[in-house]
């Protein structure tokens, strides 16, 4: 269906770009008016040497005498760029076939040749709660994952663990002197968290505390068992709660090698550095000087002795790179730590590593809750969890109202009020701040997940009405696609995988939302505009297999998102 590829080729023959450029800068109008296909020649004003328009009424001459593709209606030169017009047939052919050969993986590629992209993603801490703030990271992270292995690449998704530092010395002491076994094991990172805000209040007047700490803090580096098994008591406390966050969400990684994890990695990487004379001392610290390229120092070794955050990432860093050998390695994570993430790649390139570049921060805003239903207390942090179940809650109360026969309400009413969380923050390019509103989010009407799945549950019933199977029917008479309504859903349809791949290139997730959105709004405008049910059979037969179609790409769509794809709601 490469009908871009063709119309380079046809192109090529009467300018001097290459082929791949001349596809790169074919884009598609906002207004089927202006074609199906539009080519910009502004490029092209610098080797032609003449202004735009000229240019693309030369072209647009040319065409026409050398002979058009055959799937080509016309071509028209309008201003500065060249419009393509498709043969409606042709092109709901081209689409509905490419979707019904996908075996429900349209829009998959090779471009990865089965090579791995680490996706250090969600990364939580342990015996910190996982806030609403960790959910970005978590489900960007996750989209980008499936985004990746759709297109031909293997990802390795990476929960990088916050499990070491000073601040499990805190816990242990407060844990000792203020908790109870029986409340923290019931209680888990809650009652955690609670200690460890203790312990802060404490220590403000009690400085012998922070002594204790340490001393904790250095039997935990020391092996000793007692530390050891405390310190893995609260490991594995916090992995099961989130554990469940994570099964809510559908989401599995394939390692939870945290900062703990390079301990013993970390004295090569020193050793390294030194020998490629990239330390420096400063006051007692082993740092890397950035002030050339306008940043602070990299610390990598405090005075004391004892390793940082940043030391642990060029651990990680070396560390992927020889085990995956990925073709890149991605860090979701907070805007807050561009510099951070900045820093480290700037060393590895001092390093000598060229793989530095293939290191990417894909970083992001925000996330706030506008309906202050769960901020109980001003400043306490809102666990995610809370804010899942309530969406399900809210969901399950939504459904009884509008479909109150619906079998099974719970099963969907999951998949619903988590999917418009998910939704909700893959809908915006990463860097702008979500502010997370239950209403606008559970609105069925609006720009949200639960819209997207009502549209496929839509499908859904309309092949149910019709005893339609799941499968695209061939042999169609494609004429009977030709009215505009059908071709909007067409178009849709073919936006789809140059979506997933732009997404890809840019680590914006967003890019396939939008496209689905847009798909979501074409179907429900065909479903209002045309009849399928009780047409004359050649014509429900193609609107059938439209529908089909579209019901196939939303599922694919939502899974790459990771949004589930319930049948009825
Ligand atoms: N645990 C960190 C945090 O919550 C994020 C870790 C990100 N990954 C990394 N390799 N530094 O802020």
């Amino acid at each position: 269906m490469d009908f871009i590829t063709q119309l380079a080729a046809a192109l090529g023959a009467h300018c001097g770009m290459s082929e791949h450029e001349l596809i790169e800068t074919f884009t598609t109008p906002p207004d089927s008016k202006m074609g199906d296909f539009a080519f910009p020649c502004f490029k092209l004003a610098k080797s032609m040497k003449r202004p735009p328009p000229v240019i693309a009424q030369k072209l647009c001459a040319a065409l026409e005498t050398s002979g058009l593709p055959a799937f080509v209606e016309r071509v028209e030169s309008a201003g500065p760029y060249l419009n393509f017009f498709i043969r409606p047939a042709r092109y709901a052919s081209a689409v509905l076939d490419e979707i019904r050969q996908s075996g429900g993986r349209y829009g998959t590629a090779n471009t990865g040749g089965g090579r791995n992209v680490c996706i250090d993603y969600s990364s939580i801490n342990i015996a910190k709660p996982f806030h609403i703030g960790h959910l970005s990271s978590t489900v960007i992270g996750h989209a980008l994952y499936r985004i990746f292995n759709h297109l031909g690449y293997h990802s390795v998704g990476i929960n990088h663990l916050g499990d070491w530092g000073t601040q499990f010395g805190k816990l242990i002491v407060a844990y000792q002197k203020w908790g109870d076994e029986k409340a923290v094991n019931e209680g888990s990172v809650r009652v955690l968290l609670d200690l460890y805000v203790r312990y802060h209040e404490q220590a403000k007047t009690d400085a012998g505390l922070n002594d204790e700490a340490r001393a904790w803090f250095k039997r935990i580096e020391d092996d000793d068992p007692e530390a050891i098994r405390l310190f893995n008591w609260f490991k594995e406390l916090t992995l099961n709660d989130v554990g469940r966050v994570y099964d809510m969400l559908g989401i599995t990684f394939d390692s939870y090698a945290g900062e703990s994890f390079y301990n013993d990695k970390m004295d090569r990487v020193i050793e390294e550095l030194k020998a490629k004379n990239l330390l420096k001392l400063d006051k007692g610290a082993y740092i890397v000087d950035l002030e050339e390229y306008n940043m602070p120092p990299c610390i990598v070794l405090r005075s004391d002795g004892a390793t940082l955050y940043a030391t642990r990432d060029l651990a990680a860093a070396i560390y992927r790179k020889e085990t995956y050998d990925f073709a890149k390695s991605l860090y979701v994570v907070a805007y807050q730590q561009d510099l951070h993430f900045r820093q480290i790649f700037k060393v590895l390139e001092l390093m000598g590593y060229e793989w530095a570049r293939d290191c990417v921060h894909v970083s992001f805003g925000m996330v706030s809750v506008q309906d202050g239903t769960l901020s109980t207390r001003k400043g306490k942090v809102m666990f995610l969890e809370d804010v899942l179940n309530a969406s399900v809650e809210k969901t399950i109360a939504i459904m009884q109202e509008k479909s109150a026969e619906l079998e099974n309400k719970k099963t969907a009413a999951k998949e619903v009020g988590v999917g418009a969380l998910i939704w909700n923050t893959l809908y915006n390019s990463r860097i702008k701040d979500v502010v997370f509103s239950y209403d606008k989010a559970l609105n069925f009407e609006g720009e949200t997940g639960p819209y997207v799945q009502y549209t496929h549950a839509r499908c859904c019933a309309v092949m149910r009405r019709a005893g339609a199977g799941d499968e695209i029917p061939a042999a169609l008479d494609y004429e009977k696609l030709a009215d505009e309504a059908a071709m909007r859903v067409v178009r849709a349809l073919f936006a789809f995988p140059r979506a997933v791949r732009d997404a890809a290139e840019k680590y914006e997730p967003y890019i396939v939302s939008r496209a689905v959105m847009a798909l979501c709004q074409a179907y429900n405008k065909f479903y209002y505009d045309c009849r399928i049910v009780g047409e004359e059979p050649a014509l429900e037969k193609s609107r059938l297999a439209l529908t089909a179609a579209v019901k196939t790409v939303l599922e694919t769509g939502l899974y790459l998102l990771g949004l589930g794809a319930p049948a009825r709601m």
